[in-house]
């Protein structure tokens, strides 16, 4: 009998809650009342993007998820010194980097690990010693895994964007085939493997699939859901889409 797959993680990403906040420039709604909602729907990690222009999430914020909430918080950011100073002294369980540009809606492509390398490697090291896993937010490419394998990373989040975005059966099929790929070469690696970004509840099921993903960071989709049933809820029914295609029911 085939072993059973293990199960699959999600990790909610409570930014555009902020988002909501900033937008009034008012104290609600609370990105930490939203993280425990998703608790209760299912959650296994929150995830937080601690951006240089603050445009959502602010260090208070991930103060307050760290300390006052019984999960893993996930911190994304950029290499800025100020934020990687700050990540040291709070100490989220994990942290991923990612690339930033002040203009972009949100994170554009993985990234550029071979070019960033000498960049990344202090700063890699300098998180683990305090405790932190660390984890790089790449494109499903084998090279770019390999050179964020070579730094002595907890992790890759594989860049789900393409695939989500694709609307021709052929080019979802090629992507799809791409991040499972990469999520073999990842775990041959000896990295856990996470994925996301632009994931919806159709979407997610065929990246659920793939045997070697352990973490899925979903947001916006959720987000957007919660606004009609609730935040609870909306993490509950994603994490079920998940579930169900784990155990190989994928539409
Ligand atoms: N993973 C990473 C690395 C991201 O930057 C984001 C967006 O902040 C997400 C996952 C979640 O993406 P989405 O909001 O499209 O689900």
């Amino acid at each position: 009998m085939a072993a059973a797959l293990p199960m699959i993680r999600l990790g909610v990403n409570v930014d555009h809650v902020a988002t909501l906040r900033e937008a009034r420039q008012t104290v609600y709604p609370d990105p930490v009342a939203a993280a425990c909602l998703a608790l209760r729907g299912g959650a296994d990690n929150i995830t937080v993007h601690l951006r240089e222009d603050r445009r959502h999430i602010r260090e208070s914020d991930v103060t307050r998820l760290v300390r006052e909430l019984p999960l893993p918080v996930n911190l994304e950011m950029s290499l800025n010194p100020v934020i990687v100073e700050f990540a040291e002294s709070i100490r989220p369980a994990e942290v991923c980097f990612v690339p930033e540009r002040r203009a972009e809606r949100t994170t554009e492509s993985g990234l550029a690990v071979r070019l960033l390398a000498d960049r990344l490697f202090p700063v890699v090291q300098r998180l683990s010693e305090a405790g932190i896993r660390v984890a790089l937010f790449v494109d499903p490419v084998d090279d770019e895994v390999a050179a964020a394998s070579a730094l002595g990373i907890h992790a890759v989040e594989l860049h789900t964007g393409a695939y989500a975005e694709s609307r021709d059966a052929a080019s979802r099929a090629h992507r799809l085939e791409r991040l499972s790929t990469a999520a073999r070469r990842a775990r041959s690696l000896g990295l856990a493997v996470h994925a996301g970004h632009g994931l919806d509840y159709d979407s997610v099921a065929r990246v659920a699939a793939i045997p070697e993903i352990e973490t899925l960071n979903i947001g916006h989709a959720i987000v957007s859901r919660a606004v009609f049933v609730g935040l609870e809820e909306a993490t509950r029914l994603m994490k079920e889409r998940m579930r169900d295609a784990r155990r190989g029911g994928v539409p």
